[in-house]
């Protein structure tokens, strides 16, 4: 039996519902008053696992009541309620069973998608988790290398700088005799040149003959050179001394510009200056405008050569290349009063035991 009151009580339940349903199955745009579960607004297609959960609690306490309503409405029934009414009832409360059916699939639909998104976001830490171990590792293995290779380079370079050192003390050593900074610049240092000789650029070549007359047995090219070098007569402020003799067919009097570096375009003059020869051609044409004598250049009467009267080699007549004092042997000797057809370069023949001028010649 139905009372009418009870009836009125089953529709107003059923409208309740529907709204409840109505809200769940909502376009997707979900706000949540979450002070009251029944005025949830939820789209279901937005709606998180736990918003559906708690909606579905809802619904399904209101269904318990809704069901619970109805027994207590047939057991009050009112006999005056219609068959139709409470069938109506009866069909709408099977569609809303299945409309909840359909969301507890969705549900679990989202569940499933939400575990899915939850798994491959593990996978990915776990991923980028080996890539940070990795990159610590490859990070500590590229230190070590760097370590590595600086430590080498270190020893590289005290090596290098090991090795520089011992250049350094040979070169030390071997310039040890070179003048340094700080060094005085004198005579001494200078090999026995005035600082004024290695400044001064030569205005003429300078005769002079050696303070003493000599034998054959000169020492050489060397020997003769080293005698002009150290003679007390040698005039100041010339660099370079040479023995004006022929030694050898190519170590003569004519080759001294090219072998010792005679400047050809200088006047030719005694010490004192007195002029002998306008240049070094001059000097071997055969003919000189004042004679060695004449310049004061020597009083010997003889002057050992070794030498035509062009400054050529006199070959036979060099006392054995300058070394020997042997009256056997002979020396080109010039006539240094002559000074014409070239004998005062070659004037005599005379044995090489003979006392004769050495002329030397500065510049
Ligand atoms: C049952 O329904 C009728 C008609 O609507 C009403 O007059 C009556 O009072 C109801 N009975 C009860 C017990 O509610
Ligand atoms: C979703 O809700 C917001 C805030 O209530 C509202 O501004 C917006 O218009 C809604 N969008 C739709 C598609 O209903
Ligand atoms: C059902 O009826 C009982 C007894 O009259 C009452 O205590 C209970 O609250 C009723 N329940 C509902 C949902 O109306
Ligand atoms: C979602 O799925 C997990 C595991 O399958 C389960 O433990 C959990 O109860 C489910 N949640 C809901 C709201 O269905
Ligand atoms: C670490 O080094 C290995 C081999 O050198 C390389 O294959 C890998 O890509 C590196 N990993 C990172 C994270 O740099
Ligand atoms: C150090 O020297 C060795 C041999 O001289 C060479 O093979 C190596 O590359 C050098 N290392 C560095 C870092 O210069
Ligand atoms: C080079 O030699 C000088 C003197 O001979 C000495 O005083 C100096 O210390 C040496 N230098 C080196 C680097 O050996
Ligand atoms: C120079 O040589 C010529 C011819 O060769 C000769 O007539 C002349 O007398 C020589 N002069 C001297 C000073 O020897
Ligand atoms: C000296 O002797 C050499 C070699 O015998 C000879 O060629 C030269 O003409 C001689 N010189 C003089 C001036 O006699």
């Amino acid at each position: 039996m139905y009372t009418r009151s009870s009836h009125s009580c089953l529709l107003q339940l059923f409208l309740v519902l529907a709204a409840v349903i109505s809200e769940l199955l909502a376009p997707p745009n979900a706000t949540v008053d979450p002070l009251d579960p029944t005025t949830q607004h939820i789209g279901c297609g937005l709606a998180t696992v736990s918003q559906l959960g708690t909606a579905l609690a809802a619904l399904e306490a209101k269904l318990a009541a809704a069901i619970r309503g109805l027994s207590n409405a047939t057991t009050q029934a009112n006999t005056t309620a219609t068959d139709a009414a409470f069938a109506q009832l009866t069909q709408d409360l099977a569609a809303l069973t299945g409309q909840v059916d359909a969301l507890e699939a969705s549900v679990a639909a989202l569940n499933a998608t939400t575990q899915q998104v939850s798994a491959d976001t593990a996978a990915a830490i776990a991923a980028l988790k080996v890539s940070l171990q990795q990159l610590a590792a490859n990070t500590t293995a590229a230190v070590a290398s760097l370590k590595a290779g600086l430590q080498q380079l270190q020893a590289n370079a005290s090596a290098g700088i090991a090795e520089l050192m011992g250049d350094l003390q040979a070169v030390n050593a071997s310039t040890s005799g070179l003048l340094r900074v700080g060094d005085a610049i004198d005579a001494a240092t200078l090999g026995g040149v005035a600082p004024a000789g290695y400044v001064r650029v030569p205005t003429r070549v300078a005769l002079y003959a050696l303070g003493a007359t000599l034998q054959g047995n000169l020492g050489g090219r060397a020997g003769a050179d080293r005698s002009c070098q150290s003679d007390a007569g040698r005039p100041a402020g010339f660099l370079n001394a040479r023995a004006l003799l022929s030694v050898s067919s190519t170590d003569t009097i004519a080759a001294m510009p090219t072998l010792y570096g005679v400047p050809t375009n200088l006047p030719i003059t005694s010490a004192a200056g007195a002029p002998i020869a306008a240049n070094w051609a001059d000097m071997l044409d055969g003919s000189l405008p004042a004679s060695f004598a004449g310049a004061g250049v020597t009083t010997s009467a003889v002057s050992w050569t070794g030498a035509t009267s062009s400054g050529g080699y006199a070959q036979g007549a060099d006392c054995a290349g300058w070394s020997s004092a042997s009256s056997g042997a002979s020396g080109g000797a010039g006539d240094p009063t002559a000074s014409s057809n070239g004998s005062y370069l070659s004037g005599f023949n005379i044995t090489c035991d003979s006392l004769a001028a050495v002329i030397c010649l500065v510049f």
